[in-house]
């Protein structure tokens, strides 16, 4: 009988989906485990994508997508972070996030390289380098007093001759940490002094509560790097854009891991489809009003959670809830609780609140859950409600 690949029997499930699987088969479940709003796609992208239906894009595009959408995406960081692209050589649309970050991974991991990811991460990160038959050493966010930090010293000391990456999310989904303008050029100076591709996934830089303005994105790390440098960066339309189902997204890399990428593009999934390519240069072009209302309505969401579980703190006895920057979700440890999936299985039978376990984003994720405050008030308001009287039921969480 011939077996599946060890490779790929090594993948883990995602045990988010884990918990969202119980959650489906419930009634009247407050779904707040998944990294998406319940918002429907603003009305502008939808009638650009049914324009670019009737005007004939049902058709195949270059692997490194279109011209126009890759010019926009230069555009766009022109406008943000007065950085200089080329869209022909250093821009590949993808066909997600997820996706520039597997072809990226792809791109840059031989089999049997090892990956530095900091953790507690979206467990895709993680998963891609053991797709790529690569080994992914997780590296943990420290939390000092309230803010998550870099530990570089762990860092340095989980480098081996094998290692050839180092991945990391600002702003972060699950913590919200944002990488500061220190952390960053040290994540550089780090990957130029041991020689590694640093992949820094910006799917969230829109999404920024602690800019001079909302609305001011984060500052790419593009900003810090040499065209040169063995940087890249991941993104996507699905979070600043409410386009979660489209799969759209793109990378910036240095022109021998973009012209890899967009190789590889026509092996993998050729090129992401057409129409809604013209539906994200919609959304880069005339999408700020919009956007500018979302993060209005996330950053008072995010302020009602934070409110919520602090009149919790003392019931809880130890609850941590680190003030997140970027990103929709708070991420908080509970003082004791060491089966953060059982946690989250009793919550949800108990109360109908869906959170996902810490234990899902790897080292360092144990003892917290992960709440996304980008749905809307109306199931936001119970949900920390039921949240915090469960807290009050069983303090120091209990779960052990
Ligand atoms: C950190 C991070 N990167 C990338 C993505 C990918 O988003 P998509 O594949 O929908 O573009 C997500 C989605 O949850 C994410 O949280």
């Amino acid at each position: 009988m011939p077996r599946l690949a060890r490779s790929v029997e090594n993948v883990p499930h995602s045990r988010i989906r884990e918990l969202a699987e119980i959650a489906m088969s419930m009634d009247g479940v407050l779904r707040l485990y998944f990294g998406e709003s319940n918002l429907p796609t603003p009305g502008y992208i939808k009638r650009a994508a049914i324009r670019a239906l009737e005007d004939g894009y049902t058709f195949y595009t270059e692997n490194a997508g279109l011209p126009t959408l890759r010019r926009a995406i230069a555009e766009n960081y022109r406008r943000l972070h007065a950085v200089e692209l080329d869209p022909a050589g250093e821009i590949v649309v993808t066909a997600s996030g997820v996706q520039a970050l597997n072809v990226a991974i792809r791109c840059a991991l031989d089999p049997g390289d090892e990956a530095l990811v900091l953790t507690p991460a979206w467990p895709n990160g993680s998963s891609s380098v053991a797709m790529a038959n690569a080994v992914a050493r997780q590296v943990p966010h420290p939390l000092a007093g309230d803010r998550y930090g870099i530990d570089f010293d762990a860092l340095e000391a989980a480098v081996t001759p094998l290692t050839r990456l180092l991945l990391y999310t600002s702003p972060s989904n699950p913590l919200g940490w944002v990488a500061t303008a220190e952390e960053q050029q040290r994540l550089l100076d780090f990957a130029r002094r041991h020689g590694l591709w640093l992949l820094a996934d910006e799917v969230y830089d829109r999404l920024y509560y602690a800019g001079a303005r909302l609305g001011d994105p984060v500052p790419s790390i593009l900003r810090k790097a040499s065209r040169d440098d063995a940087v890249v960066v991941v993104h996507s339309f699905s979070k600043s854009y409410c386009m979660t189902g489209w799969r759209v997204g793109w990378l910036v890399a240095r022109r021998d891991l973009a012209a890899k990428a967009t190789q590889l593009n026509e092996f993998i999934i050729s090129h992401a489809p057409s129409f809604a390519q013209k539906a994200g240069e919609t959304a880069l072009a005339e999408g700020e009003d919009e956007l500018a209302r979302m993060l209005e309505r996330l950053k008072e969401n995010r302020d009602l959670c934070l409110d919520a579980l602090g009149g919790a703190r003392g019931a809880a006895r130890g609850l941590t809830v680190p003030r997140p920057d970027g990103a929709f979700y708070l991420f908080p440890r509970i003082e004791g609780l060491e089966d953060s999936f059982a946690f989250c299985r009793r919550l949800l039978e108990e109360t109908r609140v869906g959170l996902a376990p810490g234990v899902a984003f790897g080292a360092g994720g144990e003892g917290s859950v992960r709440i996304c405050y980008a749905a809307e008030r109306a199931i936001l308001e119970p949900a920390m409600e039921r949240l915090v009287k469960f807290l009050q039921k069983n303090p120091g969480a209990g779960f052990h």
